[in-house]
């Protein structure tokens, strides 16, 4: 189960994600937003991000005009690593070497097409662990408080 959200200025890439998700066969639940009217995206990416974090969705993807300001606010959850990502090489690695739980892309940003891509590719790659698994590791500590040295 993949957690998606949007504010306002994300809603028009919203369909585009659920095409690729849809054409995947990954279930997903919307965490809205559904209309054009202004929001506030730290709510929205806070709901996606809550669901990631709790277990009840396994990742998460979130759009606002530039996929920041609600990547931030996801990554502020416990347990969140969210990239925000204009390529398909950083989707890529952000699995691959970051196990990344939570993708932001921007509406503004993006074309369709791209976004599309990287969807594909960081829904489609796994996590290779190893070395880079104690470096996660090391970035959760973090994220709980802890020294790193
Ligand atoms: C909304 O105007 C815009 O600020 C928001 O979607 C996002 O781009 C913030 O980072």
């Amino acid at each position: 189960m993949i957690a998606i959200a949007c504010d306002h200025a994300g809603i028009d890439l919203k369909p585009h994600v659920i095409a690729v998700l849809e054409e995947l066969g990954i279930p997903y639940t919307d965490f809205g937003t559904h209309t054009r009217e202004s929001v506030d995206y730290p709510l929205y990416g806070a709901r996606a991000a809550r669901a990631v974090a709790s277990g009840q969705c396994e990742r998460g993807i979130v759009m606002c005009g530039t996929g920041v300001g609600i990547g931030m606010a996801a990554g502020k959850v416990h347990g969140i690593r969210c990239v925000t990502c204009t390529d398909t090489y950083s989707a890529k690695m952000s699995r691959l070497h970051n196990d990344a739980n939570m993708l932001a892309l921007g509406a503004r940003v993006l074309g369709s097409e791209l976004a599309k891509d990287i969807v594909r590719i960081w829904l489609m790659t796994a996590f290779e662990g190893e070395r880079h698994a104690r470096r996660v590791g090391m970035i959760d500590r973090l994220d709980r408080g802890e020294a790193l040295e």
